[in-house]
């Protein structure tokens, strides 16, 4: 992975995580194995974005404030190890805030309307013409979090490169204002892996469409999201060909079997009729649960010790606060706001 600048300094990451739900295998694969790589020789920070998820849920905080700890205990139970990546909590980080008031002003409504996450998350969400303004402005508060930080790669799923982009031309118009590059432009780190579709083979798995595998799931409900995994279709009798494209327990088996000598057979002889679909599942709930058995049972145990975590994340918010603030500075410079 080169992700080294030019001078040879470590680049500086910054990624987060709304605190909607427990995490899931698309988080895995998409962006939390890149984490787990990077924080040996990187500054890496990672945000719960509390007050994101509120963007969308504030009827319902509490879908928020209980999952806060839930995904500190994901990270922990990946991999994730606070001793090489600080994790804060956004909703004490007061200059995130600060910052998006200031960028607000440098956005038009129509920029953020066509931003194409958000728009599909609009439509989604059946938000039709109320729409609540932070919801709509997230992405500013996004482009906060990201500059705050100074960071300069931001490892993410594809459809946060919207986010992005909208960053970058907030960072663009700051620095014209300054007339010098008072923050820096952000990329994206995407990860080899293709997405990870929901096990419906519908859409992008989702906390709350149900049709994710939480990194938490029990023994049984891996079991019964295998089961209700979407195939071929029109693969009817066991000796009918398959179609591996677009089949989702093939792609789950390419993202996470050991042995990928074996998943190709395993393709060949779909393919050429004879394997039925619940000999393929089997060989995935197997995989599955081996690989998520560790991290459950260490998931438990950092939530069996939640004074552990909030430590954490306090220790976290504090070296956060300081770098922000010092962002935030530099910002409130530019517009003459220092003055005492
Ligand atoms: N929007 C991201 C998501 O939905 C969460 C997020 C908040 C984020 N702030 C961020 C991601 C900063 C990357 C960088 O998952």
């Amino acid at each position: 992975m080169n992700t080294k600048q030019h001078n040879d300094k470590p680049e500086i990451i910054l990624t987060g995580d709304r605190a909607t739900g427990s995490l899931h295998l698309g988080h895995y694969v998409g962006s939390l194995k890149q984490r787990i790589a990077l924080q040996a020789d990187h500054e890496q920070t990672i945000l719960v974005a509390d007050m994101q998820g509120l963007t969308d849920n504030a009827h319902n905080p509490k879908k928020v404030s209980s999952n806060i700890l839930n995904v500190v205990a994901d990270y922990l139970a990946v991999g994730i190890d606070p001793s090489k990546t600080t994790i804060c909590l956004q909703s004490q980080l007061p200059a995130l805030a600060e910052l998006t008031m200031y960028y607000s002003n440098l956005v038009t409504i129509s920029r953020l309307e066509r931003n194409p996450t958000v728009k599909s998350e609009i439509q989604n969400k059946g938000f039709e013409r109320s729409i609540p303004a932070g919801f709509l402005t997230y992405p500013i508060s996004q482009a906060a979090d990201i500059t705050g930080f100074n960071a300069s790669l931001v490892p993410v799923g594809d459809d946060q490169l919207p986010m992005l982009e909208q960053t970058n031309e907030i960072v663009r118009k700051v620095n014209s204002l300054a007339g010098r590059n008072v923050l820096s432009e952000c990329r994206p780190l995407l990860s080899n892996a293709s997405r990870l579709p929901s096990t419906d083979g519908k859409n992008k798995m989702s906390k709350s469409m149900g049709n994710a595998i939480n990194l938490g799931a029990t023994e049984k409900e891996i079991s019964a999201a295998v089961k209700l995994m979407y195939t071929d279709p029109n693969h009817l009798k066991v000796e009918d060909p398959g179609k591996i494209e677009g089949n989702v327990v093939f792609t789950y088996l390419d993202a996470f079997h050991s042995d990928q000598e074996y998943v190709k057979q395993l393709k060949e002889h779909y393919r050429r009729g004879g394997l039925g679909d619940g000999t393929t599942k089997k060989v995935l709930e197997e995989c599955l649960q081996e690989t998520l058995r560790p991290i459950r049972d260490r998931r438990r145990q950092f939530l069996n010790d939640k004074a552990q975590l909030v430590d954490i994340l306090v220790k976290g918010s504090q070296v956060s606060r300081a770098k922000t603030s010092e962002v935030l500075f530099n910002v409130k410079d530019i517009f003459g706001l220092n003055l005492f």
